[in-house]
């Protein structure tokens, strides 16, 4: 089965071909990517209309694109899969709509599905040189800018919420602790590459709820401490200073991320751990989880880098395995809607 996948929930227009057979894992036939963080960076954030007339204008062309590389003629298509939600309505409307009305051409179904679960189901488009492809059951580490979250995955679909965070997401944490040292926007990845030449014991930033007991996140109050260090620093900040600070922000996030992931998977009984979203590309979350799983005898599965940010590919497997699994098989009635707001357990 052919799945191309529409990707647009939020600033990045992704599609792709995923090709599943039933003997066989599946296998990514190609993708394309657009990125809209030049446009939005002018304004500090994503600019939800900018955005939707952006995805309007490149989605045509990437799924071209796609159809090429993979040698497919659109005609082989089984199936178009899209992000039904969560995400910016307007921008999540370009891709269902085009979709949809792409299936209705091509008389194929569509099906919209949930963008959590294609960040948590792309480890498995991961090669074997890589992470390795992981089994279920497994804890799977969700962090990207709009969520964090543990989550118990015993099958596709199969998800039961372990703990979340009562505020800012990771992802979040990373980009407002960038914005206060003056990075770019997104500033996770800038933030990161800073923090490569700082000293991460530095400053002595709070690490909320590290001993609450449940397996809840809180990043707010680790913002708050972030701006108090840079007023205080105030514009004479020098740069072996911002480094410093940079890094003892990233030392206070992946610690958090870290200890309670291991936590959630000890208290699980289970021994293999996901890590899924834009934050799973940060280098010291994956050193840091890599020694703790080995201390304990656990297995840690990444999705490729290049698919730990938003892209049509999880999107495009995570219909194709739904499908497989006998969950869903698409509809025809070339109606639809999105879900800007969607708990990913609403789906289990
Ligand atoms: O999953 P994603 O592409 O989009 C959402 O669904 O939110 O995640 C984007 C988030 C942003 O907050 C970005 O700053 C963060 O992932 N991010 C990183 C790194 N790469 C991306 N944060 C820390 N270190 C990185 N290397
Ligand atoms: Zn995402």
């Amino acid at each position: 089965m052919k799945v191309l996948g529409v990707e647009s929930s939020c600033d990045e227009t992704g599609v792709a071909l995923v090709e599943t057979r039933a003997d066989a894992s599946p296998r990514l036939l190609a993708q394309a990517l657009h990125s809209q963080v030049d446009m939005h960076a002018a304004y500090g954030g994503v600019v939800p209309e900018l955005a939707s007339r952006d995805h309007i204008r490149r989605v045509v062309p990437l799924t071209r694109q796609v159809l090429q590389a993979a040698g497919c003629e659109a005609g082989e298509v089984d199936l178009v899969a899209y992000t039904r939600g969560p995400g910016l309505a307007g921008a999540l409307l370009v891709g269902a709509g085009f979709a949809v009305a792409l299936g209705a051409a091509l008389g194929r179904p569509t099906l919209g599905v949930h963008h959590l679960e294609g960040h948590l189901l792309s480890p498995f488009l991961a090669d074997a040189a890589s992470s390795g492809r992981p089994e279920f059951p497994f804890v799977a580490l969700l962090v990207s800018g709009g969520h964090t979250q543990l989550m118990r995955v015993d099958g596709v679909g199969r998800y039961t919420l372990l703990g979340e965070t009562i505020d800012d997401a990771a992802g979040e944490a990373f980009d407002k602790s960038a914005k206060l040292l003056g990075l770019g926007y997104p500033g996770g990845p800038a933030l990161a590459r800073l923090a490569e030449s700082g000293d991460p014991s530095a400053f002595k930033l709070p690490r909320p709820l590290l001993n609450s007991g449940n397996l809840d996140f809180s990043f707010s109050g680790l913002k708050t401490a972030v701006m108090t260090q840079a007023r205080k620093l105030g514009s004479s900040m020098a740069d072996g200073e911002r480094a410093d600070l940079a890094a003892s922000t990233q030392a206070a996030i992946v610690e958090v991320l870290v200890t309670k992931s291991l936590r959630a998977v000890a208290q699980s009984g289970l021994r293999r751990l996901v890590v899924a979203g834009g934050v799973g590309a940060n280098r010291r979350l994956r050193e840091q989880l890599d020694a703790g799983a080995r201390e304990r005898g656990l297995t840690v599965h990444y999705p490729p880098l290049h698919l730990c940010t938003d892209n049509g590919a999880m999107i495009a497997l995570a219909g194709a395995m739904r499908v497989q699994a006998g969950l869903a098989s698409g509809t025809r009635d070339g109606g639809f809607d999105v879900k800007p707001r969607w708990p990913l357990d609403a789906i289990a």
